[in-house]
């Protein structure tokens, strides 16, 4: 005779045995959520909140462990910097050394010089570097350098970009506005409307019609900030797009800033200015560089940087802070990037030809199987967009298929790969072939159990 247990299991959807499997193994998990709503006003750093946050005690290369001890593939990549996954050695070599001698002084030490020259020798648009504690510092910073030198008080960004926090970077398409010449207004509560208007412009990605609001604005604008690669578009078909963008703002004698924060040091060791071969004037960089420790950077040409100093009577600007440039950050910056360096050859070409194949194998048997999804990717950078026929950046997600979605991630999380709540996905030189193997059954598994359960 069948076990109520296997009867009940047989006239349950999948989903819904997935979801109490999760609930059943992560106990301890849900209790922390509840302290968590107690004491936290938001809990920083968005977890994965399917069906409660999922909280997690220790990693190792492509894994997470959480505090119930259940391991994951990891696809977080901790929000970008782990390249080389959790918990390299060398950076753990590194961190340990500097411990031992101290890690918060108020005077520097000799790691900034260090991890300084380290940055400059991978890119040759870069003169001079400065450090501060954060991607969203370090775009801050820019932006207020770019004004100082040019005494012109505009930024423009792109639509679909991220640059951070601030207020100068919380702006976005009005979506009610055309595509191709796009009004900004401001995102969250707290922030002037007078930014969007007079201190920002919005320009249309990917579209021609961005030059001519250059040309259209050049005397107003101090400068035009992209990511080569949004991290809401991870595609790398953009040669043809950023080769006009510097020409442009070089005719317009507007400044070019390249936000890599995700993408230094991630797409190549020299970032998207070394894939793409471009110069741009100014140059952000966070994640990657710190080795897994809070880092930002602005780099660039000798002209822009002179703001930093006043060299060459540049009108300086003011920066600094507490804990920027601090040993410990340094000392792991320094171990992911000497290490980064030493084995690019090997490191990059394997996250592209992984990344490309997780991309590809998923998008096989999402065509094969009429599955309403793709697998955009940029190298080892990737985001699952659920949407129509045609799907070529997120903004063509079918918001109708968000509990599809929704669900699609419980399930994964079920097979045991996790993705962040903002669903960008990220590899690491960590996850082995085996392991991308894993995740690629995984994600099959899951679209299948889904479409088992109707949702297909
Ligand atoms: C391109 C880009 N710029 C800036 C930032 C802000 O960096 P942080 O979160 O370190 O402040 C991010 C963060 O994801 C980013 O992706």
């Amino acid at each position: 005779m069948e076990s109520t247990e296997h009867v009940e299991a047989q006239t349950k959807k999948k989903s819904e045995l997935v979801r109490a499997k999760l609930i059943n193994r992560t106990a301890k998990c849900e209790k922390l959520s509840h302290r968590g709503q107690a004491a936290l006003a938001q809990e920083v750093v968005q977890t994965v909140d399917l069906p409660h946050p999922i909280y997690i005690e220790s990693a190792q290369g492509p894994y997470l462990t959480d505090l119930d001890g259940n391991r994951y593939i990891d696809l977080t990549g901790g929000f970008g910097p782990n390249v080389l996954g959790n918990k390299p050695e060398p950076v753990e070599k590194a961190l340990a050394t500097q411990i031992k001698k101290g890690w918060h002084f108020g005077i520097p030490g000799d790691g900034q010089a260090y991890l300084a020259e380290l940055i400059k020798d991978s890119s040759p648009a870069v003169d001079e570097v400065m450090f501060c504690n954060s991607g969203s510092e370090a775009t801050m910073f820019a932006f207020r350098a770019a004004r100082a030198l040019t005494g012109k008080r505009v930024i423009a960004l792109f639509d679909g970009s991220y640059h951070g926090i601030h207020d100068y970077a919380l702006i976005r398409a009005n979506l009610k506005s055309d595509r191709s010449t796009p009004s900004s207004i401001t995102l969250g509560a707290g922030i002037p409307d007078e930014v969007s208007q007079d201190l920002m412009m919005m320009l249309p990605y990917r579209d021609e019609n961005a030059f001519e609001l250059i040309r259209q604005y050049k005397d107003e604008l101090a400068m035009v900030v992209i990511e080569p690669v949004q991290s809401s578009n991870p595609r790398l078909d953009n040669q043809e797009f950023l080769n006009k963008l510097r020409e442009v703002c070089s005719e317009c004698d507007v400044l070019l800033m390249f936000d890599e924060v995700i993408t230094g040091f991630r797409i190549e060791y020299g970032g998207c200015q070394e894939y793409y071969n471009i110069k741009p004037d100014v140059i952000t960089y966070g994640k990657a560089v710190g080795g897994g420790l809070p880092i930002g950077v602005v780099a660039g040409s000798q002209r822009i940087m002179n703001t930093f100093s006043g060299a060459e009577d540049t009108p300086a600007i003011f920066a600094g802070g507490t804990f920027s440039g601090n040993p410990l950050t340094m000392a792991s910056g320094i171990g992911a990037i000497e290490y980064l360096k030493e084995n690019k050859e090997e490191i990059y070409p394997y996250l592209h030809e992984q990344g490309n194949r997780l991309a590809n194998e998923i998008n096989d048997f999402c065509h094969a199987n009429n599955i309403p999804a793709k697998m955009m990717n940029a190298g080892s950078m990737m985001h699952l967009i659920f949407g129509g026929e045609k799907i070529e950046s997120s903004r063509d997600i079918d918001h109708s298929l968000y509990k599809l979605e929704k669900e699609f991630y419980l399930h994964l999380l079920g097979h045991n790969v996790i993705v962040p709540g903002i669903h960008l996905a990220f590899i690491s030189y960590a996850h082995k072939p085996e392991v991308i193997d894993e995740v690629i059954l995984a994600f099959k598994n899951t679209f299948e159990d889904l479409r088992e359960d109707g949702y297909f």
